[in-house]
């Protein structure tokens, strides 16, 4: 049976998979940006909206309580990195805007804020797969996973349709379809 933290490796697979769109549009020079903007909604809605919510609203205080600290340690760098990846979302998505409106000159800045994130990502998933989820395998036993699942899947389903759900992967797919396979 699946665990919680298997719940949110799998969604770190979707995550990485439109991390490395993203780094194909730097290195591109993409300038679509109807293509920028769709990632920004991907990263809005499903890595922080639909992930990260998770982990922050259930994961984490579940940790807290289990005796981990909030204000140092794993979770509170776990915490710290999603507001570093905020930041940069906040600012690619102002880049945005003032490339729409004729400034040429943001287009560095869009290609700064989407690498910082691609890099701080990859490093975030890779201490939450290899360092806190496996402490948390360790610190929950079997019944509190399952618990932190059946709540994991009660959030889900006050907030999203299996339609929205389903459209993040298959816009994540669609844009690999155009990034990844013609490049
Ligand atoms: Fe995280
Ligand atoms: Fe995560």
């Amino acid at each position: 049976m699946k665990t919680a933290t298997q719940n949110l490796e799998n969604d770190h697979v979707y995550i990485l998979r439109l991390i490395d769109v993203m780094e194909k549009m730097v290195i591109n020079c993409e300038t679509n940006t109807s293509h920028m903007e769709l990632v920004v909604s991907l990263i809005q809605h499903y890595a922080d909206g639909f992930h990260h919510a998770k982990e922050e609203n259930l994961l984490f205080p579940l940790l807290v309580q289990k005796g981990f600290s909030n204000e140092q340690g794993p979770v509170s760098v776990m915490l710290h990195d999603h507001a570093e990846g905020r930041n940069f979302v906040k600012k690619l998505s102002n880049g945005i805007s003032l490339f729409k409106a004729g400034n040429v000159s943001a287009l560095p800045e869009i290609y700064h804020n989407m690498q910082g994130y691609i890099d701080l990502l990859r490093a975030h998933i890779g201490k939450e797969n290899n360092v806190l989820f496996r402490m948390a395998d360790k610190a929950l036993n079997e019944a509190e996973q399952e618990e932190l699942l059946n709540k994991f899947a009660k959030v889900e389903i006050a907030n999203y349709t299996n339609g929205q759900i389903q459209k993040f992967i298959t816009d994540i797919e669609g844009l690999e379809v155009i990034y990844n396979e013609h490049n």
